[in-house]
């Protein structure tokens, strides 16, 4: 028997979504550089998480690598926005590469962070995802003084030298609410551990785990658009099952829905990573408007206005053209 179409199919699409301030700031620190020396212009890992990005700066004539020693002695090499430890710019300097730097002002944040709480002698217990290239990163900058707790089952794992020199920070594109659970198991174990000076869960990564929290309450099934390696995209979909969609899925591109995921749906929520351009998202809506969901409406549940200037290596290059 043919599944049964609802007569009114709807779609919400939560804002914000999609691009944040730092991912904005790389991509276009990429594309002005390739504009301004020409290509090739290297980068060290994905610039941000995302495919369609990646191709399109590739067809530009970006040169992603996995490490500096893949870059010619005397080149450019952008750093992505997840941010590198210092040993990587050391590397990078004794090989003679020129450097941008594209790391997000709020990755640098954390590390700043790091350096302080470290300098004081604590010992740092940095919530994130184990491989993941922020953390990477960050750990880097004082990696005696850091430990990484990567989820509550973790929180078994954390041996301390001194629970009266003790602070949390976290990776930048974690779920709040699970971080938060982290924290209380955390201080369970070790009572006087201190709080970040301010959130190190970035405002774009909140803004689109609130925005999705109001569509997935309305919503049978949940789409969010980015690529498998994005952390913030794939929290994004746990957020949204934890919080009232009967399914959630992960899409890089509209041509991985699938058409019994819609079977019996009348209400389809669309949000996307900090990382995903937003044709990527046109091209979602107009596959569900092929299946009879036409009727979209924007969900805003916060507004954003945040912008970052481009890397002081480019700015400086680009005032004197
Ligand atoms: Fe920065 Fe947060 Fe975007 S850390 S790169 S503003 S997801």
């Amino acid at each position: 028997m043919e599944p049964q179409t609802p007569t009114s199919r709807r779609v919400l699409v939560a804002k914000p979504r999609g691009y944040c301030a730092g991912v904005d700031r790389a991509v276009v620190a990429v594309e002005k550089a390739l504009e301004q020396y020409g290509a090739p212009i290297y980068v060290r890992k994905q610039i941000v998480h995302n495919t369609h990005v990646v191709k399109t700066l590739e067809a530009r004539g970006a040169i992603f690598v996995d490490e500096t020693d893949e870059v010619p002695e005397g080149e450019i090499v952008v750093f992505s926005a997840h941010g590198v430890s210092p040993a990587v710019h050391d590397e990078a300097e004794q090989r003679g590469l020129r450097t941008i730097d594209a790391t997000c002002p709020l990755v640098t944040k954390v590390h700043n962070e790091a350096k302080r709480f470290a300098n004081q002698d604590y010992d740092i217990l940095l919530i994130g995802h184990e491989g993941h290239e922020e953390v990477e990163g960050t750990s880097g900058e004082a990696p005696a003084h850091i430990q990484l707790v990567d989820g509550l089952d973790a929180v078994g794992d954390v041996r301390v030298k001194d629970p009266s020199k003790l602070v949390w920070l976290s990776q930048t594109t974690l779920s709040v609410d699970e971080t938060t659970e982290t924290v209380a198991r955390l201080k369970e174990r070790f009572p006087t551990l201190i709080d970040p000076p301010s959130d190190d869960i970035c405002y774009a990564t909140q803004n689109r785990q609130v925005a999705v929290k109001e569509i997935a309450a309305e919503a049978q099934l949940v789409i969010v658009v980015g690529s498998e390696n994005s952390s913030n995209s794939k929290r994004l979909v746990e957020v949204a099952k934890d919080h009232g969609a009967d399914a959630a899925y992960l899409v890089d591109n509209a041509g991985f829905i699938r058409d019994e995921w819609l079977d019996g749906v009348t209400t389809v929520g669309v949000t996307s990573g900090a990382s995903v351009p937003e044709e990527l998202v046109d091209q979602v809506l107009a596959r569900l408007a092929e299946h009879g969901f036409g009727d979209v409406t924007e969900v805003e549940s916060v507004q954003e206005s945040m912008r970052f200037a481009l890397p002081h290596e480019l700015r400086k290059d680009l005032r004197v053209s």
